[in-house]
């Protein structure tokens, strides 16, 4: 069953429980703020993220408690001092993070309480936190506060003024997802490791004309074997290849093998898509013949061989 609802006939409390589940994985702002009196203070936030680049802009939500409308400290403080650091949670440093996140008394150093470790700033007077490989020095540009009930927003719309990071988490000009190790928050208690197994590529179609969804032929649309991501994999090209194309890259998985049934499978397991296609090619008179040459287009697909993806699924025909 599907549902619809309208956010104003449920409470606040499942109106964030919907957000935060469904607006997820989001990543997580730890910000340090100093208080009139010179106290820092450091809280996690997740309603947050980056928005331009020139100037280089983030904002997040030190959002009004739900249980009594009530302001965060962090929000006071960078609406007076207009300043803060925000810093990107890893892995290793998650636990100490959510201990940061307790509602201690306004004045409570939750530097000391995490035992995350400040150091000195370079413009601004709120600390870095020094366990973060990247850390932005930020100033408060605007702050829409959305309403004053209890959950109500206040977007705090910061100018970083200052990157630093460790050269550590770089790898071919990029932040490598396996070397900053993030994290990111999901509902209730959990949480999303963005590295390892949940890291994948997905290539981007800048820079080309794509023939896209509504140009693939429709005997690989209404294939069983693809899935929509199969699909949207091979509309991802410029051009089809035509059949002389074709017919010439097939002649070189021809094989003198004799295989059968149980090495197209013993392949399949191991995903190697061209020796399946050499097994293809010795089970023309299988009635599974069609099916087993789609199997290795999408295989094929999944290794990214787009190429030879395409010429598979046109000589399926
Ligand atoms: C991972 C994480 C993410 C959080 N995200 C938010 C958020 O986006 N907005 C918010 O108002 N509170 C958020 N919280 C709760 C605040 O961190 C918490 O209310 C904190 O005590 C506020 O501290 P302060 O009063 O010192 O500013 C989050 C807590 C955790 C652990």
């Amino acid at each position: 069953m599907f549902k619809s609802v309208n956010p104003k006939d449920i409470s606040v409390l499942e109106v964030q429980k919907l957000l935060l589940g469904g607006v997820s994985p989001r990543p997580i702002a730890l910000v340090s703020t100093i208080s009139e009196n010179g106290e820092p203070n450091l809280s996690p936030f997740s309603f947050f993220n980056a928005f331009g680049a020139n100037p280089p802009v983030v904002a997040f939500s030190a959002s009004r408690r739900i249980r009594d409308a009530s302001l965060k400290d962090t929000y006071n403080n960078i609406v007076r001092t207009k300043e803060c650091v925000i810093q990107a949670v890893t892995y290793d440093m998650v636990e100490q993070v959510s201990l940061s996140s307790t509602e201690y008394e306004t004045g409570i150093n939750e530097f000391v309480k995490s035992g995350l470790t400040p150091i000195k700033s370079l413009v601004v007077t709120p600390p870095r936190v020094k366990e973060s490989p990247f850390q932005m020095e930020c100033k408060l540009l605007q702050m829409i506060n959305i309403g004053n009930d209890k959950g109500s927003a206040n977007i705090a719309i910061c100018e970083v003024l200052y990157f630093h990071y460790s050269e550590d988490i770089f790898k071919d000009g990029i932040i490598y997802p396996d070397y900053i190790d993030l994290v990111a928050r999901n509902s209730g208690d959990f949480y999303t490791r963005a590295s390892g197994n949940s890291i994948f590529k997905v290539e981007k179609p800048i820079g080309k004309k794509c023939i896209g969804y509504d140009n693939l032929p429709e005997f690989i649309k209404n294939s069983n074997v693809y899935t929509a991501n199969n699909l949207a994999k091979l509309a991802n090209v410029e051009k089809i290849p035509n059949k002389d194309e074709v017919n010439n890259f097939i002649k070189n998985f021809e094989t003198n093998n004799q295989y059968d049934e149980s090495n197209f499978y013993r392949f399949l397991k191991r995903k190697e898509h061209k020796k399946m296609l050499e097994v293809c090619l010795c089970l023309k008179n299988s009635n599974k013949y069609k099916y087993f040459l789609e199997l290795t287009s999408k295989i094929a697909l999944e290794n990214d061989d787009i190429d030879f993806a395409w010429k598979v699924a046109i000589f399926s025909k």
